[in-house]
């Protein structure tokens, strides 16, 4: 069987519609900024004020930018995310909502390891399942690529304890990106698994003493959306901050090359148990 590579078609960022998740927050606002004008937007979080304020800063020179408030851990509130942005024809989807605490698992409530569990992995499943299929139709009747970004963490490549449940959510998002970018290498379609390090945002700020904007060289949250959006298209996992550069990236192409591997050796089984 072929092996067919997923090579970008144009320029990263000249997307025309986009959904932003957890768009309130540092990563997801840095996203919105980050994107062209000509991008129209749809953008989400829990906080209405803040949502009101980054939908009033970008909507200028009529620009379409509209804000929805949902939670996403709330099935009603991603059903009506996920008819919204089918609705609005978006060409990027950047799933970036996250949430996790910092503790012991047996310390926690388990209201908290649930809504963990619910953001960092249903809904980042359940929403790219839900949006994909006309994501590719359209780009296929356009001639156009479409493009996802799953931001997972720089936790994903290892158990953490004391952050387990977070980390653990977080290998599913880098998983799920990088076995659908294997799966979908022959659609109109760029997969990104981004791989944050510490990032100047509130991020844990509710949990206590390690709160990631209070780490030693984190990152800005805009060097990391703009690095995101540069690197779509271009490779399928990004890892950023001085850990990942120097811990992670180095262990990326023969992890490609795995992954590579099996979805040649899965598509081979499947074609050999279809012709018996
Ligand atoms: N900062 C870091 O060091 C770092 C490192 C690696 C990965 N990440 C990942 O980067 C992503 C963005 O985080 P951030 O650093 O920008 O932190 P942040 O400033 O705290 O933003 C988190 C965003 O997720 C949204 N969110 C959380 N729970 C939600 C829910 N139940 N429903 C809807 N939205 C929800 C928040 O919305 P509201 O505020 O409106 O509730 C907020 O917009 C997360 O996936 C995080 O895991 C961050």
């Amino acid at each position: 069987m072929a092996i067919r590579v997923n090579r970008p078609k144009r320029p990263a960022g000249n997307y025309q519609s986009a959904l932003v998740t957890g768009a309130t927050g540092g990563i997801g606002g840095a996203f919105a900024r980050a994107l062209p004008a000509s991008t129209r937007l749809l953008l989400t979080g829990r906080n209405p004020e803040a949502l009101a304020e980054l939908q009033q800063a970008l909507a200028v020179d009529g620009r379409d930018v509209e804000a929805l408030v949902a939670d996403l851990a709330v099935a009603e509130d991603r059903q009506r995310l996920a008819e919204r942005a089918d609705a609005r024809s978006i060409d990027l989807f950047v799933n970036n909502a996250g949430t996790g605490r910092l503790g012991a698992v047996l310390d926690q409530p388990p209201e908290v390891e649930a809504e963990t569990m619910t953001v960092n992995v249903v809904a980042v499943a359940e929403l790219t399942r839900a949006l994909l299929p006309g994501m590719l139709a359209r780009a296929k009747h356009d001639g156009r690529r479409c493009g996802l970004i799953i931001v997972s963490s720089g936790t994903a490549f290892s158990p953490l304890p004391y952050l387990t449940t977070y980390a653990a959510s977080k290998a599913f998002g880098l998983f799920y990106a990088e076995g659908l970018a294997e799966e979908l290498s022959a659609e109109p379609v760029d997969v990104l698994a981004l791989c944050p390090g510490p990032t100047q945002t509130r991020f844990g700020s509710e949990a206590g003493p390690v709160s990631a904007d209070r780490i030693p060289g984190a990152s800005k949250p805009a060097e990391v959306a703009r690095a995101a959006l540069a690197a779509l298209g271009r490779r399928r996992t990004l890892a950023t901050g001085l850990v990942g550069r120097l811990a992670v990236e180095p262990f990326l192409p023969p992890r490609r090359m795995v992954t590579g591997g099996l979805g040649r050796a899965m598509r081979t089984i499947d074609w050999w148990s279809r012709r018996r």
